[in-house]
């Protein structure tokens, strides 16, 4: 075993790009030498975080908060040092010597928290299915939840004692000291006590299936309803989701996972054939459960409760997850209900029926601009078209607008017409304030634009198809340097990265597997290559305009001046290539387009 010599560390510091790092998940905008954004450490609305590129460090005004690339990833993603280094090492393709002490003492500290909440849970399982457990699962029957639910979740009972589990994890030999470490007992004056007592026990796992922490719900009235582990060294709640061990497998076969909030919303949906639902347990939707989710589809449906703060809670929800590239629709209830009450008297067939029936994203957004206006009235109607129009405007595909304006008049009851120039004014307006330095003529073409919004799901597809049946073609694309980072759906980029490094898993198996079984002919392979260059050239013209519009505001400076004259060069450079590739495919035959993702 290893440690990590310094010539490592070097290495791996120097093949790391720090504004490419921090600019995958803060959006940075260049503001002199510095890049700037919305601190992720802290809540703010102005800017205040800064990397700077020379120094290869971040800082927070605002929060404090800084270091180097290690600091970032450490305590975005919690991660120790060493886990850091590692993640950082992969990113840049360098080979990991081999664990260090350190790294090993950590999993070793977790491995055995892991094992006293396991513990813990049989302790509260074998209580709840005891004599002691009756009035708990007479409670359970109550709320519809069978013995079989019990044992899928693994559910249990701490009864009122305050040494029943103190006593039982001793005779197990665990050490007082780690399972307060495990959130498990609290220290009291008298002596620890368990945390949990008299409560129905919601053990939550990992997606690997690891015992993290739990919750305790009372069966009858009293408060608090819930209580929680606190954060332990393995269990942060804004990085984990309730009953993910269970639906991972379903989430990948489905390709779509359905959101709730509680606990019993979960299992009532689970028990009703929805078996690819998680909980994100009452607590604001972060990021890195947006991220976590990302991994396994690109598709989610909210089914969040139908009163105003699940409303709140779905908007929030909504920009972090759409934040994060995810397709996402609105499974919609009355005031009153929440998914459990829903499912409970409902048919299987009618909760199906209910998130076929989600909204999509833009949908519930118009129609949520529109019902919060009388629009009977002058005055409502007026405001609400003009929220309508920000709201298709914001949308870059031209079939979707299209879509949107007849599917917003008619709700409006005015005429398309009228819509669709109040939304041709204010793109123009928006034109106008953001590229005065490209011809509009010239700019980034809504064909570009497409190549990158639309069928990025089929032309992965098909190009890890080619791979798959003739691996030597892994080669011809690395070759010219596209790699798993560039693939978008997660799902194919797992299985690329896997391709890359000549390992399998269990989730690579079966994408593997499913694409195996797709029967569709494929086109030559150089098609695709081609599409699939054009969709990276499209990108960087994205990301060029967006550099663009912020270096218009420091128009009056001169370094800036001559940084524009820079990037415009480049930008035409781009263009070129894509206009020498285009002719090539119209000379050699037609090019098969993108398409669109035929699911
Ligand atoms: P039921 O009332 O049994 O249907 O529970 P629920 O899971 O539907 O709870 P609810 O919709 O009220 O809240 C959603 C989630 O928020 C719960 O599953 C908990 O994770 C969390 N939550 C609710 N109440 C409390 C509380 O008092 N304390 C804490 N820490 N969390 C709570
Ligand atoms: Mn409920």
């Amino acid at each position: 075993m290893l440690q990590f010599t310094d010539e490592w560390l070097e290495k791996v510091q120097s093949s790391t790009d720090i504004v490419a790092l921090i600019g995958k998940r803060v959006a940075l905008k260049q503001s002199g030498k510095n890049y700037v954004g919305l601190c992720p450490f802290h809540e703010e609305k102005t800017p205040s975080f800064s990397v700077n590129p020379e120094k290869q460090f971040f800082y927070c005004f605002g929060c404090g908060t800084g270091g180097n690339a290690f600091n970032f990833l450490m305590k975005m993603d919690n991660l120790s040092f060493p886990e850091a280094a590692v993640r950082l090492a992969e990113l840049a393709g360098i080979p990991i010597p081999s664990t260090s002490p350190r790294y090993e003492q950590e999993i070793r500290q977790k491995r055995e928290l892991y094992h006293i909440n396991h513990l813990a849970a049989q302790y509260y399982y074998g209580t709840l299915v005891s004599p002691r457990g009756f009035k708990a699962r007479e409670y359970l029957i109550k709320r519809n939840i069978s013995g079989q639910l019990v044992r899928q979740f693994f559910l249990g009972f701490a009864t009122s004692e305050w040494h029943g589990l103190i006593n039982f994890l001793k005779s197990k030999g665990v050490e007082i000291e780690k399972a307060l470490e495990a959130g498990l007992i609290i220290e009291g004056q008298k002596g620890p006590y368990d945390r949990f007592r008299n409560r129905i026990i919601f053990p939550i796992l990992d997606h690997q299936g690891r015992f993290l922490a739990f919750g305790g719900r009372v069966f009858d009235q009293s408060h608090p309803k819930y209580i929680n582990s606190p954060e332990t060294p393995i269990y942060q709640k804004a990085n984990n989701l309730y009953g993910f061990n269970l639906a991972k497998e379903n989430i990948i076969k489905e390709d779509s996972v359905v959101i709730v909030e509680g606990y019993t919303d979960c299992i009532a949906l689970f028990a009703k054939g929805i078996q690819n639902v998680v909980a994100s347990l009452g607590t604001a939707f972060t990021e890195n459960q947006a991220r976590l989710l990302a991994r396994f589809t690109n598709n989610v449906i909210i089914a969040f409760d139908g009163d105003v703060a699940g409303e709140q809670a779905i908007g929030r929800g909504l920009e972090i997850l759409k934040g994060q590239g995810l397709n996402v629709k609105v499974a919609v209830l009355s005031p009153g209900d929440d998914p459990d009450t829903f499912a409970k008297r409902s048919t299987k067939g009618e909760v199906q029926e209910w998130l076929r029936n989600a909204k999509p994203y833009t949908q519930y957004l118009i129609e949520k601009a529109v019902f919060a206006n009388d629009i009977d009235s002058l005055e409502g109607k007026l405001l609400a078209s003009k929220e309508v129009v920000r709201i298709i405007v914001s949308l870059d595909n031209a079939i979707e607008r299209q879509e949107y304006i007849s599917f917003a008049s008619d709700l409006l009851a005015i005429d398309k017409q009228s819509l669709s120039i109040e939304v041709a004014k204010l793109e123009e307006i928006d034109k106008k304030r953001n590229f005065p330095h490209i011809l509009s003529q010239n700019r980034h073409t809504k064909e570009d634009r497409d190549v990158v919004e639309s069928g990025e799901n089929l032309l992965e597809r098909r190009i890890l198809q080619w791979i798959l049946a003739k691996p030597a073609l892994l080669d011809e694309l690395l070759n010219i340097g596209i790699s798993w980072e560039d693939f978008e759906n997660h799902k194919y980029q797992h299985l690329l990265r896997l391709l890359i490094r000549g390992t399998w898993d269990q989730q690579g198996e079966l994408i593997a597997e499913e694409l195996y079984h797709d029967n569709q002919p494929l086109s030559d392979w150089e098609n695709y290559l081609d599409n699939f260059q054009l969709r990276l050239y499209a990108k960087e013209l994205l990301k060029i305009e967006e550099k663009l519009i912020s270096l218009e505001k420091d128009i009056e400076i001169l370094p800036t001046k001559r940084e524009i004259f820079q990037v415009i060069y480049e930008y035409y450079g781009i263009r070129k290539r894509i206009f020498l590739l285009n002719e090539r495919n119209i000379n050699e035959g037609p090019l098969e387009r993108g398409g669109i993702d035929e699911r």
